[in-house]
């Protein structure tokens, strides 16, 4: 008999309207075009623009367009975990406005934060509730308004990000699909190449962390390059061997999206050519917790019952990891 697993159903998600283009940085800071696109593979990216809109605003969006398409009603979700390090204050959890504003009066919901690695954080959190019979439907959310700490005045990290939010559902069935493996990793050795410095408990906010803008991302990119490119390319590459994987039995890698080269390292290192590779990084840039979500959103339509997906994730804390999924339904 199969094994109670926690089986994707659904798939939902958000960007906002306004598009942030390479010609228009090139008008905010000394860059160009040419050197993002090398460098990155970043053409666009979305930026919500408006008076008290945080990441609430696009995790309910993605959350009401995936009950919309799979027709759930919310008074069945259980479980609602938001993925963010861009939370709309430091608490109440984005989660908690999330799940009453898309009237999931029977859920419990909270945050996590394990930055671009978040939403398989989230994935593999849901999934253990599901597994161990407690919940049967969960909405994992990842969302970022990463706008919201960017100095746009500082060209290594502007060009990087942008904002938006994606979101499935878990479900519980017997079923060789789901969840199948998941590994995932955290060492905060990453704490010196990538962080805010203000804001938190250790230095709160004041007129001085303003003036220094310590309210940012500070980035040490080439640091975080070098660890992101091995790391998320071993640990995809990790989790295929220890489920027999062979690149021909893959259907998608899906990369968290903050760098075509790392990107294109994952995929070399696993032996998936590139239209075996989820990419939007070109239209969203890099949106941390909302890339991998995003990813499943643009390509649904491509996906097939069956399918093996490789997810891999690379990020701030370091955190990093792969999960295995096996894909469970065609899209009419
Ligand atoms: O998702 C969270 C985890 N984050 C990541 O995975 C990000 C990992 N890091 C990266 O993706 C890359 O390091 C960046 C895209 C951030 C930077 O690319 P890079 O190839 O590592 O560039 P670099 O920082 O080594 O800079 C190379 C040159 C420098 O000039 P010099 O010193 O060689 O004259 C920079 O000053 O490029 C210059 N540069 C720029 N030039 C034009 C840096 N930013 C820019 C820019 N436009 N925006």
């Amino acid at each position: 008999m199969d094994k109670r697993r926690a089986v994707i159903t659904g798939v939902g998600g958000y960007v906002p309207e306004y598009i942030l283009t390479n010609a228009e940085l090139e008008t905010m800071v000394d860059t160009n075009e040419a050197w993002i696109i090398e460098r990155t593979g970043i053409r666009e990216r979305r930026i919500l623009k408006g008076e008290n809109l945080g990441s609430s605003f696009m995790g309910i969006k993605a959350v009401d367009n995936l009950l919309a398409k799979t027709k759930i009603n919310p008074e069945e979700i259980d479980l609602l975990i938001c993925c963010t390090v861009t939370p709309d204050m430091l608490f109440p959890a984005t989660a908690n406005l999330i799940a009453t504003a898309v009237g999931a009066v029977n859920a419990f919901s909270y945050d996590i934060n394990a930055a671009c690695s978040g939403f398989l954080y989230g994935l593999t959190t849901a999934s253990k509730f599901i597994e161990s019979g407690t919940h049967k439907k969960v909405v994992v959310v990842g969302v970022d308004k990463m706008s919201s700490i960017i100095d746009y005045e500082d060209r290594a990290t502007c060009i990087i990000f942008g904002d938006g939010a994606g979101a499935v559902i878990l479900e519980a069935k017997e079923s060789e699909n789901g969840i199948i493996d998941a590994y995932l990793k955290s060492d905060a050795i990453g704490e010196k190449h990538l962080h805010m410095k203000a804001g938190g408990s250790r230095k709160p906010a004041s007129l001085e962390t303003v003036k220094n803008k310590e309210h940012f991302v500070y980035q040490e990119g080439k640091a975080v390059f070098k660890f992101a490119v091995t790391n998320m390319a071993d640990a995809a590459y990790k989790v295929m061997q220890r489920n027999d994987l062979k690149s021909d039995d893959i259907a998608y890698l899906v990369p968290h999206q903050a760098n075509k080269r790392i990107i294109d390292a994952t995929a070399k290192r696993m032996g998936v050519g590139e239209e075996k590779v989820m990419i939007n990084i070109d239209k969203y840039g890099n949106t941390t917790a909302a890339t991998i979500p995003l990813c499943l959103w643009d390509y649904e339509s491509k996906l097939k019952k069956g399918d093996n997906l490789i997810l891999a994730a690379f990020g701030g804390g370091f955190t990093w990891g792969s999960i295995f999924v096996k894909w469970d339904y065609n899209t009419k």
